[in-house]
């Protein structure tokens, strides 16, 4: 521990950014999950170019230390964390009063940026990624340390431009600017290829923010778990007949990271027989430790038994096993267990850097070979994925309903040249979970992943606005029109047990899906509760990125638009610039997450109610827009769901005005020769 920074007090260790003296080299943490090795990508000259972007940050005389330090970190890692200017402070998000900061936007902004570093919240902590693996909040922690500096010290008429964690600086802006504005992987289109991100973030100079990483959104595995079981719940709907449910019926899917981790939780939630396979002992046990899974089997004969058992007296159980997930659904072929929904949530956005380990390696053997012979390990991945959908093509057969969770499994799965693909040699044979449920059923309505986080961390307040939007819920329902009665029932139901379901790890958070009525009536809501003192102090509101308009996603969030507009990011775009001057307190825009790569652009905000009128006017006029501009897109590409939603918005908001598609007959176009 550096004894010197002992000797400040944590407001003056956030005030002075890069320390004034060269802290004491860290070793590396015994037990800290560290992230995978990267890809050593660069040449000798491209590694030179790192190091002179690393030590850019630093005094002179600190040079000759650290260049010999970051190209061992580059070598060992491959890349520059900078693990000596990790604060040795706690890391988690205090109370917004406890911040140095001058204003209470920027103070509430690094509570989000610490719940999203705290080590019970992410995934590889000492590597300032959050979750999925590569989701990172910054690149390295002179990054970190320079921006709660500028945050501490900006002013209600500066706002800080952050470039994929980068901060570029505090720029002179207005009072209703947003305060901070985040960029994470944008390129020029043609440098994002996978090896482009090692490349550039190897080089220090983008980084890979997945959706809610890199804008400090992420909220702990809550708001995964409350999606899973909305997804679950309806993928149940779908299978069973009305007079029967979940009990006894075997959902088999893979990952107990830092999202996947949700699926058993999400599993005993909806009431059925959970199976999920991962090949990190750790990750398996954390899972199991903190109660998400029942109980933990290393082996598949134990597995075989727990399974038939818990079927045969129609149990609700979650089970974790330690191992590869293509090796269960293979066994549970040969001992005939009936899987009625399968899905699988490895990190295939990530496939050939740890994301997907292949079946026959074990977990040690496979990290060797993914950085002596990445070629070797890639073949494998996807000789693995083809015996993964093989397997699941025979289960498929006998009844499984299987869908993709958003994690590129079928993308990886067709580019491998698995038998992945429908007769029609376009589609693929199942469906991703947006095509079949959250699109139809949620977003093309505008429902979403809404959060919002009590910024006094006083479970007392989370209670309150648990309260406050099960009331707002259940009036809406009230008249609501029958096409969303199950969605307010289902998210009802949740938030009624939410505090039960004891889903809080880290700040004190909560999700729920609402549409835009809801989302404006709750946060009004919490705006008085705080302005008559309610409730104790102001609220973070925010969302995932994945969402009605934030995302841009073919094969995910807009995987349900069927106009040909799926592969444009117009949308994502125009929310994150219509949020930012609506109101937003910080807005993102990212390339990247949840799907990969070059594969999505996706974007954000986050909004600070304080009680005021300002607050209410900002809440009334961005949540308005942030949804409705998603549902606009989803009615203009002819999805029925949204002409209605969007239809009855219009009659509700005369100010509102929308280009409503004219649906052409299938019988014109049968005719026409070209
Ligand atoms: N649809 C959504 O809303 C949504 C939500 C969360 C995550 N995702 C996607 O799901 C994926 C997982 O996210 P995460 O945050 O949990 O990532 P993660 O990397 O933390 O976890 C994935 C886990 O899968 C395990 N794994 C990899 N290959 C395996 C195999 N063959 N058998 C068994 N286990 C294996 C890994 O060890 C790892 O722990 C990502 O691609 C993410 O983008 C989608």
């Amino acid at each position: 521990m550096n004894a010197k920074a002992l000797k400040i007090s944590f407001k003056e260790q956030l005030l002075q950014g890069i320390p004034k003296e060269l802290p004491s080299k860290k070793a590396y943490p015994k037990n800290a999950n560290q992230a995978p090795v990267r890809k050593d990508i660069l040449t000798l000259e491209e590694k030179k170019l790192a190091i002179r972007n690393a030590l850019r940050y630093f005094p002179k005389e600190w040079h000759a230390i650290l260049s010999d330090e970051f190209a061992d970190e580059l070598k060992n890692y491959g890349r520059i964390y900078m693990h000596r200017f990790k604060p040795d402070y706690e890391m988690y998000a205090r109370s917004i009063d406890v911040y140095p900061a001058k204003i209470k936007p920027a103070a509430a902004i690094m509570l989000m940026i610490q719940n999203n570093l705290n080590p019970s919240v992410a995934q590889h902590p000492e590597e300032l990624i959050t979750y999925g693996g590569n989701g990172a909040v910054f690149q390295n922690w002179a990054q970190y340390l320079l921006t709660m500096q500028y945050l501490a010290t900006m002013t209600e008429t500066q706002t800080l431009h952050m470039y994929s964690g980068h901060p570029m600086g505090l720029f002179p802006s207005t009072k209703d600017a947003p305060r901070v504005i985040v960029t994470n992987g944008m390129m020029v289109p043609n440098y994002s290829q996978p090896d482009d991100l090692e490349r550039f973030n190897a080089l220090g100079v983008t980084q890979y923010g997945q959706m809610t990483a890199g804008s400090f959104m992420y909220i702990g595995p809550q708001g995964i778990v409350h999606g899973t079981t909305i997804t679950l719940m309806n993928a149940f709907r779908k299978i069973l007949k009305s007079d029967e449910n979940p009990k006894g019926k075997i959902f088999l899917t893979s990952g107990l990271g830092g999202m996947s981790g949700a699926q058993p939780k999400a599993g005993n939630i909806t009431g059925c027989i959970t199976v999920c396979a991962e090949v990190n002992m750790k990750a398996a046990k954390k899972r199991y430790e903190q109660g998400w899974a029942d109980v933990l089997i290393d082996n598949l004969d134990d597995l075989v038994r727990t399974a038939k058992r818990a079927q045969m007296n129609n149990e609700v159980l979650a089970i974790a096993y330690i191992g590869n997930v293509v090796d269960v659904w293979e066994c549970f072929y040969e001992e005939k267990i009936i899987v009625h929904v399968g899905s699988d949530q490895t990190s295939l956005h990530n496939p050939w850097s740890g994301g997907y380990y292949p079946v026959g390696l074990s977990f040690d053997e496979a990290n060797v070979l993914i950085h002596e012979n990445p070629k070797l390990f890639k073949e494998k991945v996807q000789k693995s994925l083809r015996a993964h959908v093989a397997i699941i093509n025979k289960h498929a057969e006998r009844g499984t309903y299987f869908f993709d969770y958003g994690n590129a499994f079928l993308l990886e799965a067709s580019r491998a040249k698995a038998d992945i693909l429908a007769s029609n040699n376009i589609d693929f044979k199942y469906p991703s979970y947006v095509q079949d449920i959250l699109g139809p059923m949620c977003f093309d309505y505008g429902f979403g992943p809404f959060r919002w986080v009590c910024t006094s961390n006083k479970p007392a307040d989370l209670d309150k606005t648990d309260a406050i939007a099960m009331n707002i819920l259940t009036e809406i329902q009230a008249t609501a029109p029958e096409e969303i009665q199950l969605q307010l029932s289902d998210n009802i139901l949740w938030i009624k047990n939410a505090k039960e379901n004891q889903m809080v790890v880290g700040s004190q958070a909560r999700i729920l899906y609402a549409d835009a009525e809801g989302r404006s009536k709750i946060a009004s809501a919490f705006n008085n509760a705080i302005a008559s003192g309610e409730i104790s102090a102001p609220v973070v509101l925010g969302r995932d990125h994945h969402d009605v308009s934030g995302t841009d996603s073919p094969y995910r969030e807009t995987s349900n638009i069927k106009d040909g507009s799926k592969f444009t990011a117009d949308m994502a775009i125009h929310n994150v610039i219509g949020d930012s001057f609506r109101g937003a307190t910080w807005v993102s825009i990212h390339n990247g997450g949840g799907v990969g790569w070059g594969e999505v652009i996706n974007g954000g905000f986050g909004m600070l109610l304080d009680g005021s009128k300002k607050a209410e006017r900002n809440l009334q006029n961005m949540l308005f827009f942030d949804v409705n501009n998603g549902i606009a897109r989803r009615s203009w590409a002819r999805n029925n769901e949204a002409i209605f939603a969007i239809k009855r918005e219009m009659e509700r908001s005369p100010n509102l005005k929308v280009t409503l598609p004219t649906i052409v007959e299938d019988t014109l176009l049968e005719g026409l020769e070209f």
